[in-house]
């Protein structure tokens, strides 16, 4: 067995358990947390521990705890030559203290602790500094999901920024979806087909291949009468430029 050390409780180290304890390989051997009172973490508690100079010795350390203290918790473990991983999408590698060898294991979707996910759907982005960590963290990884991508800190940085535009934006503009909604007395989940089959048809289509709607189709009419309908500057400003970047990128293919 694969001995594996996750420090934080959050909802990454916790998906992260999770998935490990259904992994035939990876064996959770520790969790630190620093509050191991108030954790809610599915794990025996003699193997929680709040002492952050009590690890045990393990092959993997995973650090899932909020990026800006990744560089810090690193830097405060008391063993060296070890393999320590962190989590984050946006920090590099190379953020880790020298000490240790170095290597990210980001799982590209949205956690929550309280909703369930299916790990084995989930792509994994996987770094490391030389070939046999690299090896070592692609076993694991594969015990866990069907979806393993060798991705080094320049690309993890893009993937990240494309992720904001295609999930926290996109989700953003759900909310003004439903805030025009109820100032209009409509329930919101009449959108909630339109929503899904806007995501589902990405997966046979690309996306520029799947826009429809006034921009693309240069109806400038329609876009005045929605503009004119929009009172909040916001809103209208959101549309304006989102309009804009729809036609210009309809211009250039
Ligand atoms: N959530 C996501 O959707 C997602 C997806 C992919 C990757 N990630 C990455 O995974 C990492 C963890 O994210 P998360 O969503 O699991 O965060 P989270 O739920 O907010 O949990 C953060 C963890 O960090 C610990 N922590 C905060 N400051 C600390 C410090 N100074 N020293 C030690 N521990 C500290 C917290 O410990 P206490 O409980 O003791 O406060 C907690 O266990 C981040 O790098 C994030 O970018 C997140």
């Amino acid at each position: 067995m694969i001995k594996v050390v996750i420090i934080g409780s959050g909802n990454v180290a916790q998906h992260l358990l999770l998935a490990f304890v259904q992994s035939k390989i990876v064996d959770v051997i520790q969790v630190y947390t620093r509050n191991k009172n108030n954790t809610t973490l599915p794990l025996d508690s003699n193997k929680i521990t709040s002492n952050i100079n009590a690890l045990l010795e393990a092959d993997v350390y995973f650090i899932a705890v909020v990026d800006n203290a990744i560089k810090e918790v690193s830097s405060l473990l008391n063993f060296s030559n070890k393999l320590v991983v962190h989590t984050s999408g946006s920090v590099a590698m190379n953020a880790l203290d020298n000490k240790n060898r170095k290597g990210v294991f980001y799982p590209l979707q949205t956690f929550s602790k309280q909703k369930k996910v299916d790990f084995k759907e989930i792509p994994i982005c996987i770094e490391s500094q030389n070939n046999k960590d690299y090896e070592l963290l692609e076993k694991i990884a594969l015990s866990i999901s069907n979806h393993v991508f060798n991705i080094n800190s320049q690309q993890r940085k893009a993937l990240h920024v494309s992720a904001v535009f295609v999930n926290n934006f996109v989700n953003h503009l759900y909310q003004i979806g439903q805030d025009i909604c109820a100032e209009n007395n409509i329930p919101f989940e009449i959108l909630q087909s339109l929503i899904l089959e806007t995501s589902n048809k990405i997966i046979s289509l690309s996306p520029s291949e799947a826009q429809t709607g006034p921009a693309i189709r240069n109806d400038t009419e329609t876009i005045n009468s929605h503009l004119n309908f929009l009172s909040d500057n916001n809103q209208k400003e959101i549309y304006k430029l989102i309009t804009k970047s729809i036609i210009d990128h309809g211009k250039k293919l």
